[in-house]
């Protein structure tokens, strides 16, 4: 009797099962690895990411069929592994978001370990509650959809409303780019800035950034007359003779911050303004709303990309990325390590 599993292996198959238990060997070794899948509209910070992170990008193919379907196909095996896709939900957003699904969906269908969905910009947040009857509450439902099609985790970075964590029945990890942000104005403003909230909803947010730069706050009260259009009725603080720096969490089309100049410059603020959001959805009339002369510079991050085209229109731009934090937060989430280290102040949740 043959008794030991590699003579039975080299007189039943001749040895090509030696062969495949050592490929089967590497197979396991890989199943342990954590593995990065880039949706499209964040090709380039995920390719940052995996730099970072030294995690190369999982093989993929993301077609359109003629019909304008989707198809998606990862090229090699995720079997056991935890998989981390990254995909924001910009623009195009409902191309994007059911991106982000078929990823899902498919790296469920092909046995992925853990699943955490990455979203840097989280799409249809601003529609976290019903603001008059018979409207949809969008960031629920997108935190159904991903939940659904696969998703065990979910971390994204400045959401509109902190609420929308609440959202989740699986685990959402909220992290902020605002230390980054604040980072970055350190060394820059001037010692007479004054930090300014265009609407009362950001005024944790303004409060958070003041506590980092050491600077004092002042709140606009804003009004959104319908979708496209926003009033502003007051300027609460001091302003007069300070460099305005206005910090919001979203520029869309550049309106509320259009609104804000105007307003602060005729309070008597200095007409040379700062303007920090997390994220630069720059849609619409952003590119004439920004170019405002009385702007002195833009900052945002790279959640969203930002096309050459779009930085050679907004040269007052300046984009920070988030593409260490995110690779800091996939090893302690593949490493189960804590993730306070990256909120502001070392634990305090992100506003
Ligand atoms: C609103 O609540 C947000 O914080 C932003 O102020 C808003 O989304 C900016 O939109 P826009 O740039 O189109 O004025």
């Amino acid at each position: 009797m043959i008794g030991n599993p590699t003579e039975r292996d080299a007189l039943y198959y001749g040895g090509a099962r030696a062969v495949a238990n050592e490929a089967e060997s590497a197979q396991e070794q890989t199943a342990i690895q954590p593995c990065v899948v880039s949706g499209t509209a964040s090709q380039e910070l995920s390719e940052a990411i995996s730099r970072q992170s030294g995690i190369p990008l999982l093989d993929r193919r993301i077609e359109r069929f003629p019909d304008g379907e989707l198809y998606v196909r990862l090229s090699e095996s995720v079997r056991g592994r935890d998989a981390f896709i990254v995909q924001s939900t910009c623009a195009p957003v409902n191309d994007n978001l059911f991106e982000l699904l078929l990823l899902l969906d498919t790296l469920r269908r092909a046995s992925a370990g853990r699943i955490t969905a990455i979203i840097p910009y989280y799409g249809y947040a601003r529609q976290d509650r019903k603001s008059i009857g018979r409207e949809p509450i969008t960031a629920k439902l997108v935190a159904n959809l991903l939940a659904a099609a696969g998703a065990n985790r979910v971390l994204s970075v400045d959401l509109h409303s902190p609420a929308i964590q609440g959202f989740f029945d699986i685990g959402m990890d909220h992290t902020s780019a605002i230390p980054l942000l604040a980072e970055h104005l350190r060394a820059r403003l001037p010692r007479e800035s004054v930090l300014v909230s265009p609407d009362t909803g950001g005024v944790k947010r303004v409060d958070t950034y003041a506590r980092m730069l050491d600077l004092p706050i002042a709140i606009l009260h804003k009004r959104r007359a319908n979708a496209r259009e926003v009033e502003i009725a007051a300027v609460v603080g001091d302003v007069r003779g300070k460099v305005p720096v206005i910090v919001d969490d979203i520029i869309a089309t550049g309106g509320t911050i259009r609104r804000a100049v105007d307003t602060l410059v005729a309070a008597g603020a200095r007409p040379e303004a700062w303007v920090v959001a997390s994220h630069g959805v720059l849609a619409g009339d952003a590119i004439a709303n920004l170019s405002h002369p009385q702007i002195h510079e833009i900052v945002v991050t790279d959640t969203i990309p930002i096309s050459p085209a779009l930085r050679a229109e907004l040269p007052k731009l300046h984009v920070v990325s988030v593409a260490d934090l995110l690779a800091s937060a996939i090893h302690r989430l593949h490493k189960g390590l804590s993730l306070s280290a990256l909120f502001p102040q070392g634990g305090a949740q992100p506003i």
